[in-house]
This record gives C-alpha cells, structure tokens and sequence, in this order.
C-alpha cells in the first residue's frame, strides 16, 4: 500500500509533466494552445498552474507509462487509465481534454481534471477517488494558497479552476476551489485549520448563489466567520476579469463582500415578485424570519431598519413581527432558548 502510493505519487508526476510538455513543445498541443490564449491564459499562468494537454488517442499516457515500466493496473486504480471493457488492457482515461493537475497539500499530483476544447459533454472530467486522491477532501490550488491563508487568516472560495487561476493572476493569492461536486464539512474543517474567516465567491448564476447558500452553514459551523463576493450579471470570477479587468475585480468584488445576512436577503429579495403585493409581504416576513435568527439584538435592529425602510414600515411593527418568530423558535428549540438566555443575560428582546 505506502509502496503503491508512492509509485503513483509518482506516475502523476510524470503524467503531469508529459502532458505539460504535449501542450508545450508538440503539434498535438497545438489547438488547446491555441484555445487556452483564447481564454487569455498567459505562458505564466499555464507553467505555475503546469496546465498540460492529453492527446486525441488511446495509447498516448499507456504508453509512456508502459515503457517506464507501471503496472497498468496500479494506474487504472490511481485513475489515470481506464480498464478496456472486453478486459483486455488498458487505454487513456483522459483524452482530447486541457489538463489541470490536482495537488494535495504538499504540492504532489493526485489526480487530474480535464476539460474539453469547446462545449462538449462532459465538460470536466476528474480523476475518480483513488488511494492518493479524495475529492471531498481536497482543495484545488491549497498547496499553493496555503501561505497566504495563513498570513490573511482569510480564504477565498471559488467554483471552477479558471476562476481560482485567474483570480490568481489579478491578485487574490488566497483562492482555492472544489472538485465541482459539493462543498463538504471536510472542506469547512480544513479551511478552519487555516483561516478565520471565508469569502465565498461562487458564479453569479442561480446554480451559483443556491450553491453559496448550501455550503454557508457547513462553514459558520465551524466557527469561520462568512462572507459573500457578488459578482452582477450571472458572470464567473473568470468571465469577470475577462470583461472588467483584474482592478475592478479586487476593488469592487473582493474588496466587498456582503454579510450572509445581507445575502440571504438580497437572494431571497430575487426569488420573489416585488410590484405585486403578495410578493412584497411575503419578501418582508420572510426577511424578517432571516432576521430573527440572528442573535445579536443590534444586528437584528440593524437589518430590520434596512427592511422598514424598503416599503416605508414602521420599525416598531417589523420588530413584534421578529419577537414573535424568536417566541415561536423558542418554544421549538428549548435548548437554543437556555444557551441564549445564559449568553443575553435576560437582555431585552429586539
Ligand atoms: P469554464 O467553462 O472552463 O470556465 O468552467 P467553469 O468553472 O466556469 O464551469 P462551471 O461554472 O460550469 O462549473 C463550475 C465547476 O463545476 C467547474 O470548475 C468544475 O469543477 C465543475 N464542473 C462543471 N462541469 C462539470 C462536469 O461536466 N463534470 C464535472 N465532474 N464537474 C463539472
Ligand atoms: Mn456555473
Ligand atoms: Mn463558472
Ligand atoms: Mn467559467
Ligand atoms: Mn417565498
């Protein structure tokens, strides 16, 4: 098992290096050289990044890990190969794909992504978990971050490589993003091992912002204070960049995140029908709800005036709407209620 490990510790580093040279120095790489300029990936970019090119055949990385004498079937384990169907041999798993290793956190190769040229389906494909490689564990680009979330005490979270390396380029050394599956509480913990504090900066589409607001309470359990960059328009951090330039991106997008209250609010003020009534009565007192949640009296005071302002309510009527959900949550959550009253002391209620 260690012995295994460490032969595809290193079979990875050699896939890396060779599809990195494929993309570099030969014909094969010429189109997905020619896509990734496209997509404004700098010669810089792709060396730190050791962004590579697996070729449009079977055999290519077989070969070459055949000649240096792997077991094919170790690598098939390890995912860099796939198993023929009729069981007889092995072929490349990754083929025609840009390839983007994956680290651990010491900065070996574990595993790769790779994405089509173009829109074909489908769109990444990642090494499958393997003995060296746990995508629920693992975070793109934190062997390379890791200084400088420790230095901030502050990590940035994408979704997607391109946004990690391009933010990258534009300054934001403290990025990192997951495998594409969902956020786990493995993730959360390693982040709080590191950091104090999160800026989630997740895609500006839907899938985006409800992603964002499945993976805000894994991180607050940790206890890692949680931010929210918005990007306008449905655009990524990468699409972004590409249309704005890395000074408004720091300047306007990481420089500002918002509170998961402040959120909350804005996502659920999308999801409903402002010029009509019922919308509006039902965006309020779900705001308020929001609200309540919140334990602090002067942070509940403070959004409850944001939401009386909006449609010109009293304070006073926003505030018994909110006393009478945390009356309610109270009697739902008795345990909540004794924390609460030993922390507020028997503060008045907001
Ligand atoms: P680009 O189109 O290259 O800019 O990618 P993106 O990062 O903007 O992709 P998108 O916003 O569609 O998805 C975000 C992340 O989800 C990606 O970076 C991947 O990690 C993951 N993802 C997207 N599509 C797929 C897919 O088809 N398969 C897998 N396994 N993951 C995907
Ligand atoms: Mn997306
Ligand atoms: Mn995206
Ligand atoms: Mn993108
Ligand atoms: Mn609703």
């Amino acid at each position: 098992e260690q012995r295994d490990r460490k032969i595809l510790h290193e079979a990875h580093d050699y896939a890396a290096r060779y599809y990195h040279y494929l993309l570099l120095n030969t014909e094969f790489g010429r189109a997905a050289k020619a896509y990734l300029r496209d997509r404004g990936m700098t010669d810089k970019l792709i060396d730190q990044f050791m962004i590579g090119y697996a070729p449009d055949r079977w055999d290519a990385l077989t070969k070459f890990l055949e000649k240096r004498d792997y077991s094919l079937s170790l690598m098939e384990q390890g995912g860099l190969l796939s198993a023929k169907n009729d069981g007889s041999g092995y072929v490349d798993r990754f083929r025609d794909r840009i390839m983007f290793p994956i680290w651990d956190r010491d900065g070996k190769v574990i595993a790769f992504a790779g994405r089509v040229l173009g829109d074909g389906q489908p769109k990444y494909l990642n090494s499958s978990d393997s003995m060296l490689f746990h995508k629920s564990r693992s975070l793109y680009n934190f062997h390379q971050a890791r200084p400088s979330i420790r230095k901030s005490r502050k990590v940035v979270l994408f979704e997607g490589y391109m946004d990690v390396i391009k933010a990258w380029q534009a300054g934001v050394h403290n990025g990192v993003a997951t495998m594409g599956t969902a956020f786990t509480e493995e993730h959360a913990e390693i982040m709080r091992r590191n950091a104090d504090e999160v800026i989630i900066c997740y895609d500006g589409d839907d899938a985006g912002q409800a992603a964002a607001l499945k993976t805000i309470p894994m991180l607050e359990k940790t206890g890692l204070r949680v931010w929210v960059a918005l990007l306008p328009g449905r655009k990524d951090p990468d699409e972004y960049i590409a249309e704005y330039g890395p000074q408004s991106f720091l300047r306007e997008i990481m420089d500002q995140p918002v509170s998961v209250t402040k959120f909350r609010l804005i996502f659920l003020r999308k999801s409903h029908k402002l010029l009509e009534e019922e919308g509006r009565k039902n965006y309020v007192l779900e705001g308020v709800r929001i609200v309540a949640e919140l334990d602090s009296p002067t942070e509940r005071e403070f959004y409850l005036k944001e939401l009386s302002r909006e449609f010109g309510l009293t304070l006073d009527v926003l505030k018994q709407e909110c006393f009478q959900i945390r009356e309610t949550m109270r009697k739902v959550h008795p345990q909540r209620d004794k924390d609460e009253q030993s922390w507020n002391n028997g503060m008045n209620e907001g």
